[in-house]
């Protein structure tokens, strides 16, 4: 059986906690294989709403097993967090979600690093997260990390110290003032919990499980804007966030994946700085954040709106080898007259299909408009019931990119979904 890998295909937050946890009940393995605790998964079912960050999305699913993979970079004091509030909801959750001793740790200096970097990019910063993303994977590629697997060695505390003493001797030299006691306290506490779960080599776990045709789906985090090769560098994470990082950050072979499933919104968000070629500074991009409710699920930052972006779209199809588009948050866009989409750029008066590859130019939107359908959609189950509108403007996308569009999401809860195929 080969594994499915669902993404964003956006700059983050299309709604992939939402979606994972729709077709949960199709899998009996839900597996994160990138990112921290900078993501903000959220899920909303029986009037509940729950914002998860490294524990996959297929956790509120009693059948289900989840995995973090080697690609995640785990912070012990927010996973703790997270674990305490999801236990009356999950009460399986020990048994239910096993974690990669490949799989890193953030220290807590970590994310000082991550502040005192973006302290010292001044108007330049990218505007992290600031849960020490950056230079743990750092760490990691320059081979100095920390893994999970590392909490079970006697020597621990010493390799601890040695990373957190390079650390200390980076902060001295950018002038960081911190206060660490505390932190390290609690993350040494942190630490304990995690040792409380299954601690495996998830690639052979995973390897297993497919040679024994067990149902696998790869969970993204963030989107293909923010990969660090792909995305609008460098206002980007740290992470591999396309559909190749699933192989990488899960231990399975490229020949081993099997639907692509990629997520955009019906427009667009950003949460940070970079550029945004169809971005709205205007009611239009106002009435988006007011009725998409755009504010960062991790750090509540307002998050920037505009119209979506085809050029873009399409090549985020094109490195990911979509299968499936799934578009979410159509309801949002009930009360509009009329949505505008991005079919080109104009740069310097020259028309560009493709995405350059300095996106920080002055790039002018070339938009085809189409007529809103100015219904709620929010109740609609059934693709007979969707506004013709809706449909056309869906058939438009579908052919510009080469793709099928196979759900519609028209609302936050896991019941708010329309199959299309
Ligand atoms: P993720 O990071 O991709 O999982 O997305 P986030 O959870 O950060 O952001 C998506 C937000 O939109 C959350 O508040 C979801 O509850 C909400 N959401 C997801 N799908 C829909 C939808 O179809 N319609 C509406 N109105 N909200 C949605
Ligand atoms: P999910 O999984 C949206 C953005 C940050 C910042 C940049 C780098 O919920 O879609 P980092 O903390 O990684 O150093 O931040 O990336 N960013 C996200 N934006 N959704 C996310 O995750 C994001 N994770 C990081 O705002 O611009
Ligand atoms: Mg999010």
């Amino acid at each position: 059986m080969n594994v499915d890998v669902l993404l964003g295909l956006q700059w983050g937050d299309e709604g992939k906690g939402k979606v994972v946890d729709v077709l949960a009940p199709d899998y009996q393995i839900i597996a994160r294989f990138q990112g921290g605790p900078n993501a903000g998964h959220t899920l909303e079912f029986e009037g509940r709403k729950h914002v998860l960050h490294i524990i996959p999305s297929g956790v509120f699913r009693n059948d289900c097993v989840n995995i973090i993979g080697n690609g995640v970079v785990i912070d012990p004091i927010i996973f703790e967090k997270e674990i305490i509030g999801l236990t009356p909801y999950c009460p399986n959750i020990f048994k239910n979600l096993i974690i990669s001793k490949r799989a890193q740790l953030i220290l807590p200096s970590h994310r000082l690093l991550d502040a005192a970097y973006e302290a010292e990019k001044g108007c330049a910063k990218i505007g992290s997260t600031l849960k020490g993303i950056g230079p743990t994977y750092t760490d990691k590629i320059s081979r100095n990390g920390l893994r999970v697997g590392d909490i079970l060695s006697p020597d621990f505390h010493k390799k601890y110290t040695e990373l957190k003493e390079k650390h200390i001797q980076i902060l001295n030299m950018l002038k960081f003032e911190y206060k660490l006691e505390e932190e390290e306290n609690k993350w040494f506490n942190s630490i304990e919990l995690i040792k409380k779960f299954s601690l495996i080599d998830s690639e052979i776990e995973v390897n297993n499980l497919i040679s024994k045709e067990k149902k696998i789906l790869a969970e993204g985090a963030q989107g293909t804007m923010l990969d660090i090769d792909f995305g609008s560098y460098p206002f980007v994470t740290s992470s591999n966030t396309v559909c190749a990082g699933a192989c990488t950050g899960l231990g399975i072979a490229p020949s081993k994946i099997g639907e692509v499933y990629g997520l955009f919104k019906a427009y667009c968000t950003r949460v940070g700085s970079g550029p945004f070629p169809t971005e709205l500074n205007d009611a239009s991009g106002e009435q988006l954040r007011k009725t998409g409710n755009e504010f960062g699920s991790t750090t509540g930052r307002p998050r920037r709106c505009g119209w979506v972006d085809l050029v873009a779209l399409k090549y985020s199809v094109m490195i990911n080898g979509v299968t499936g588009l799934i578009m979410t948050k159509a309801d949002v866009l009930n009360e509009f007259d009329e949505i505008n989409a991005a079919v080109s750029y104009s740069i310097n008066g020259e028309i560009f299909e493709n995405i350059p590859y300095d996106l920080s130019q002055n790039i002018i939107p070339q938009y085809k408009i189409f007529k809103g359908w100015k219904t709620d959609i929010s109740k609609t189950t059934s693709k007979s019931e969707l506004p013709l509108e809706l449909k056309e403007y869906i058939k438009f996308i579908e052919n510009f990119v080469k793709v099928p569009v196979i759900m519609v999401s028209v609302g936050p809860d896991r019941k708010a979904i329309v199959d299309l195929r």
